[in-house]
C-alpha cells in the first residue's frame, strides 16, 4: 500500500485542537505555529515524508506521535498541511 494514498480519517482541526496547538499556536518558539507561513516554509521544503516521519519517531522538543497515539500517517500529513495553510482566528 503506497504510504499516502488512503484518506486521512481524523479531522485536521479537531486533532490540532486537541493535542498539536498544545504546543503549535506560538507559546513554544521552537515549534512553527499554525499558520506561521515563515516558520513552516523551511519545514515543507524537507518533504512531507520526513515530516511525517519526525512526528511519528518524536523530533528534538516534539515527543513521539506529537502526543496522538490513535493518529495515521495520512492524519499527520492532512494536520501538517492543515497546520501550514491554516491562520489563526481574529
Ligand atoms: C509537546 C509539544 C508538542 C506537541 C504536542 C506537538 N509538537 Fe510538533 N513540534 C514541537 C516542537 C518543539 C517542534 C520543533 C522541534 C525543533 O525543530 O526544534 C515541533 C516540530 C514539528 C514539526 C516539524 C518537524 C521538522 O522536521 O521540522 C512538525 C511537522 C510537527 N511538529 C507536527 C506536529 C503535529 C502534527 C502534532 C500533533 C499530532 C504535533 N506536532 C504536536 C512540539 C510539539
Amino acid at each position: 500500500m503506497p504510504l499516502y494514498s488512503a484518506q486521512a480519517t481524523q479531522d485536521p482541526e479537531a486533532v490540532y485542537n486537541r493535542v498539536c496547538g498544545a504546543c503549535h499556536s506560538g507559546q513554544l518558539p521552537m515549534a512553527p505555529a499554525r499558520g506561521d507561513q515563515e516558520a513552516w516554509t523551511p519545514r515543507l521544503a524537507k518533504g512531507m515524508g520526513t515530516l511525517v516521519q519526525h512526528v511519528t519517531q518524536g523530533f528534538k522538543a516534539m515527543p513521539p506521535r506529537g502526543l496522538c497515539m490513535d493518529c495515521s500517517a495520512e492524519d499527520y500529513q492532512a494536520i501538517i498541511l492543515w497546520m501550514s495553510e491554516s491562520k489563526p482566528g481574529p
